[in-house]
């Protein structure tokens, strides 16, 4: 097809974005980060006094912010209500409140219906990353990936990130292990589309790969795919 569809899913620290956006700038493709969206959603929730631990609370909600994505691989955006959530998005309120919100069935309904209509829209095509795109948002979607790696390298990859974003200060790698471990076990057991890998999803284990190495296998599946 002239425009391909690539769908990227996985766990959190298995190399999802760095690939995606590797991938996308490499080919000519947009990028979309759907856990940014769903971050977005969450930091929206948080400062307009919406509890976030209430489900009906949550749905009542959803559908109020404008949530604006960004799709160049090179320099992604994100905002709320036209206010820029890049920064607030990383903390670790948001972290701590999405798996939550993102359960809330209106809220996927919601960023579900964008993700869908970004997709339709992307000219060349696009590479959109999360946990249930080739599964639910994008089925016909002409590639699917499905990232893993051992929950050692996935904590150390996610706590090299977070060094770098508090400046140098190291981490406690078990603590992150923890955290990552808890919101994948809320991902993949919520009920509405849970992170899950799609029956025709290509399965990339990156335990022992550089980035390098994951992006050129990507490029490659894409380029025999298209
Ligand atoms: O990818 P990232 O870690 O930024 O995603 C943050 C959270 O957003 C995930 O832990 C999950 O709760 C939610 N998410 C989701 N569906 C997606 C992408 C992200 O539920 N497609």
């Amino acid at each position: 097809p002239a425009t391909v569809i690539v769908a990227i899913d996985g766990p959190s620290g298995t190399g999802k974005s760095s690939t995606s956006k590797a991938v996308a700038a490499q080919l000519g493709l947009r990028y979309l980060d759907t856990g940014a969206q769903y971050r977005a959603m969450t930091w929206w929730m948080l400062t307009h006094g919406v509890d976030v631990a209430d489900p009906a609370e949550v749905a009542a909600a959803a559908d109020t912010p404008r949530i604006d994505s960004g799709t160049d691989p090179e320099a992604p955006t994100i905002s709320a209500d036209g206010a820029d959530a890049s920064g607030p998005i990383r903390t670790p309120e948001v972290t701590a409140a999405v798996s939550a919100v993102s359960a809330v069935p209106e809220v996927r309904a919601r960023i579900t219906g964008l993700q869908r209509s970004i997709a339709a829209s992307a000219e060349g095509g696009i590479v959109v990353e999360g946990r249930d795109i080739g599964s639910t948002v994008l089925p016909d979607a002409d590639l699917k990936i499905f990232l893993t790696a051992a929950p050692e390298a996935r904590a150390a990859r996610r706590g090299g990130e977070l060094k770098s974003a508090e400046g140098g200060r190291p981490v406690d790698l078990a603590a992150t292990r923890r955290d990552l471990a808890e919101r994948d076990k809320a991902d993949s057991s919520r009920k509405t589309s849970p992170l899950r890998k799609a029956d025709d999803a290509v399965e990339v284990d990156t335990t022992e790969l550089t980035l390098e190495q994951v992006v050129e296998c990507v490029v490659t599946l894409v380029e025999k795919a298209a």
